[in-house]
């Protein structure tokens, strides 16, 4: 598949890492350079499995999948097995892969491409930020041989997920998203800043996938049975079966949101899931779908309670030039609509 938009996704996967990866792959639009992984929901060697399992579920064995750095910058590494489940997939299973992980180290593989085509890639992160403050490191020119950079990250006049001002991508290695939006900082000039795109939990959190629309989906990818009963038993875990859709795309998303569900009828008071990162990719394929403001954003390093912040200067107090276009609104019903047909028309191509 060659799209005409160049995309590197680094990801933690994850279960909203993975329907952020299906709907990169159903999307015409998008050129997957390739993918690289750290850790974070869960350790960063199960990312590169589920990773390279769920693209082999997309058809996409043609994708370079790279292992970037698999623990933060200084501190140790935390997954969340209950957010996402013990393999980061729910209740899913896939088999294993049998494409090889690339031989080559993730944060290379984002420096060559970025090198080798200046100007043209956009790097979407769906994870921590290692990867990217490593590259950064290496290679300082980064966000300028970037077409921009996308990230799922933060949490802007909005209460955090991990602590109260935190959100968890960022909590998971904060000196790395400090050396990340430092970056994009430095590199800005009386012109503006290069392109860096944060969405965090004010817009994500809109994005909310509910039992109805996997049904919306399953009926696209033409799935008997259309697995509403496998997901509304969810809302009781001990009656739970697994999905027996014919379609093994929708069989796993079902089987993975489930898990999702559940979780977020623990924690967020609605049996549905937040799908986050698939509106990051959505945003950088399509930037109509959010409306941004372009600010000044620092992280917290040195809070006793706010460790992980991103303080936002909405006022420019600080009087520092803009490093973020913040996204304030998103159009969370047409992503939703994208969504569910997009990948409703990829799950139908792989119905064999
Ligand atoms: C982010 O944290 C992870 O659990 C999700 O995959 C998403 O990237 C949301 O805070
Ligand atoms: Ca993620």
């Amino acid at each position: 598949m060659t799209g005409t938009i160049p995309l590197i996704l680094d990801v933690d996967t994850g279960i909203d890492d993975s329907l952020a990866l299906l709907y990169a792959a159903a999307s015409p639009e998008a050129e997957i350079v390739a993918v690289t992984c750290v850790g974070g929901n869960v350790d960063a060697h199960q990312v590169e499995r589920n990773t390279r399992s769920v693209l082999e579920l997309a058809g996409r064995t043609d994708i370079e999948v790279a292992l970037g750095r698999d623990r933060p910058i200084v501190r140790p590494i935390e997954t969340t097995p209950e957010t996402h489940g013990p393999q980061g997939l729910g209740h899913a299973e896939l088999p294993p892969p049998s494409r090889p992980l690339s031989d080559r180290n993730g944060v290379d593989v984002i420096i060559d491409a970025a090198r080798r085509r200046p100007g043209e890639i956009t790097l979407v992160t769906c994870g921590p930020l290692t990867n990217l403050a490593i590259a950064l490191l290496r290679e300082p020119e980064l966000p300028h041989l970037l077409k921009g950079w996308v990230l799922m990250g933060g949490a802007y006049r909005h209460p955090g997920n991990t602590a109260p001002t935190t959100e968890w991508n960022i909590h998971c290695d904060p000196e790395a998203a400090k050396i990340a939006f430092a970056a994009w900082g430095e590199s800005a000039t009386a012109n503006g800043h290069p392109r860096a795109v944060a969405l965090g939990l004010d817009v994500t959190e809109q994005a909310k996938i509910v039992p109805d629309d996997v049904v919306a989906l399953a009926r696209a990818a033409g799935s008997t049975p259309d697995d509403s009963l496998a997901l509304a038993r969810g809302e009781d875990p001990m009656q739970a079966t697994r999905s027996v859709a014919s379609n093994p795309i929708v069989r796993y998303i079902a089987d993975a949101l489930r898990f999702y569900m559940e979780f977020h009828a623990r924690y967020d008071g609605f049996y549905g899931a937040f799908i986050h990162d698939p509106l990051a990719v959505a945003a950088a394929l399509d930037p109509s779908l959010i409306r941004t403001r372009t600010i000044a954003v620092d992280i917290e390093l040195g809070g006793t309670l706010t460790t992980g912040e991103t303080v936002a200067d909405w006022r420019g107090v600080w009087g520092q030039p803009p490093n973020v276009d913040v996204a304030v609104e998103a159009d969370a019903p047409e992503f939703m609509r994208r969504f569910v047909e997009r990948v409703g028309r990829l799950a139908a191509a792989r119905s064999t």
